[in-house]
């Protein structure tokens, strides 16, 4: 082995290690986060907001979406994309011998008008009715998601992690993110009756940032970031597979984890055709309060990640910004929406997280609705089995029956 090659592996064994310590024993330790208080500065999700007075009726609340929803765009995500018509170019099943004997596996592509193009499997439980589907985006892309890694899977279009180009680390990932970090447990969702809709958000706009950058100026509208495009993603998804009979058009749920359930979030809360979101561990730039100051700073992550958000959000890193996440968990309303955390993940700040739900039922309230739901697990950042379990329990109780 080279020794260019030995030491790529010991720096990102290294890598590894200081991730683990973070997120398990380091500074992030165990939380007890039960008794989170809304923070006082928190401006009350119905009340006065910008020249609007105070909100007392549902009709009130339709308008306020729309100004809540533009002040996220200007303040946090920058502009969502326009909406451009997308089609499907191509549909190629997936051999179920490739893929440990999953069935109703396929991979679909989809171009956009204006140019642009992205892969998604889809796999469909057999069913006599349409399913709800799930849509994902995934770390490490889509091939990468099955652990045979098929060749009849693509791989990203563009930049794709280092550590994502083979099997080699899926251990280390697995280890340190738990098992499903790479891809969700397809059997598993299948089996409980919902399809999975699995895309790389990479496919459009890469997460690295000199990529991101360049794909990021190529979007029609100004400032657009990452999450917003991978957001702008979900709702093309939605176009397409909204045709699809198999697929039960009014169940379609936005899940996603961390930077993708930031994503998740914002598709949510932007395009009410999303039956639910479920958002695990989206922390600073999705469902935690930017105010809270707790975890992972806005300087913190404006720095690493300047890409993901409108350039005016790192003007928050020691002001508050006039708009807060509680409020974007609110322009989900009156739509199911779960929040889960792990107690060893101080990064992504749970209790900023149940501030901001607490925040947002207001609006459930108002439009009578049932509550925004929370878990805490034990453990660590990352994907585990119970992860899904709650979202599919979850799901079996506001999507099932029809
Ligand atoms: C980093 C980042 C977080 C993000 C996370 C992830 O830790 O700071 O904001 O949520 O990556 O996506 O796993």
């Amino acid at each position: 082995m080279s020794i260019l090659a030995r030491s790529l592996i010991t720096g990102l064994t290294l890598l590894g290690l200081a991730a683990f310590w973070l997120f398990s024993v380091g500074p992030y330790r165990r939380l007890d986060v039960a008794g989170e208080a809304i923070p006082r500065a928190l401006p009350p999700v119905l009340g006065p907001f910008e020249a609007e007075p105070a909100i007392t009726d549902q009709n009130q609340w339709r308008r306020r979406r729309a100004t809540l929803l533009d002040a996220f765009e200007r303040d946090t995500y920058g502009r969502l994309p326009a909406a451009r018509p997308a089609r499907i170019v191509s549909v190629s099943p997936i051999s179920p011998q490739d893929i440990g004997g999953l069935r109703g596996a396929e991979q679909t592509e989809i171009a956009l008008r204006g140019g642009g193009r992205f892969n998604l499997v889809l796999v469909v439980p057999n069913a006599r009715v349409p399913t709800p589907v799930i849509i994902l985006q995934n770390y490490c892309g889509n091939r990468a998601a099955f652990p045979e890694r098929p060749e009849a899977i693509a791989t990203p279009l563009h930049y794709y992690p280092f550590n994502c180009h083979s099997g080699f680390f899926r251990p280390i990932h697995q280890l340190i993110f738990g098992p499903w970090i790479d891809g969700p447990p397809f059997e598993r969702i299948t089996r409980r009756g919902y399809a999975v809709a699995i895309f790389y958000g990479g496919d459009l706009v890469p997460d690295r940032r000199a990529d991101a950058e360049a794909a990021l100026a190529g979007m029609d509208r100004r400032d657009t970031g990452a999450i917003a495009a991978w957001a702008w993603m979900y709702s093309r998804i939605i176009d397409v597979l909204s045709a699809d009979r198999r697929l039960d058009p009014h169940r379609m749920i936005a899940w996603g984890q961390s930077r993708y359930g930031k994503a998740a979030l914002l598709a949510g809360a932007a395009d009410e055709r999303i039956f639910a979101v479920v958002a695990l561990q989206s922390g600073r730039g999705g469902d935690a309060l930017t105010r809270h100051r707790a975890g992972e700073s806005v300087g913190a992550i404006t720095q690493a990640f300047p890409y993901w958000f409108s350039p005016r959000f790192r003007t928050f890193i020691e002001r508050d910004p006039p708009i807060d996440q509680h409020q974007l968990l609110a322009l989900i309303a009156p739509r199911p929406l779960l929040l889960g955390y792990a107690r060893r993940d101080g990064w992504a700040d749970p209790a900023g997280a149940i501030a901001a739900l607490r925040g947002a039922e207001p609006v459930y309230d108002l439009l009578h609705a049932p509550r925004p739901q929370f878990f805490m697990r034990d453990g660590r950042h990352g994907v585990t089995t119970q992860d899904w379990d709650e979202t599919l329990d979850f799901l079996d109780r506001v999507a099932l029956p029809r």
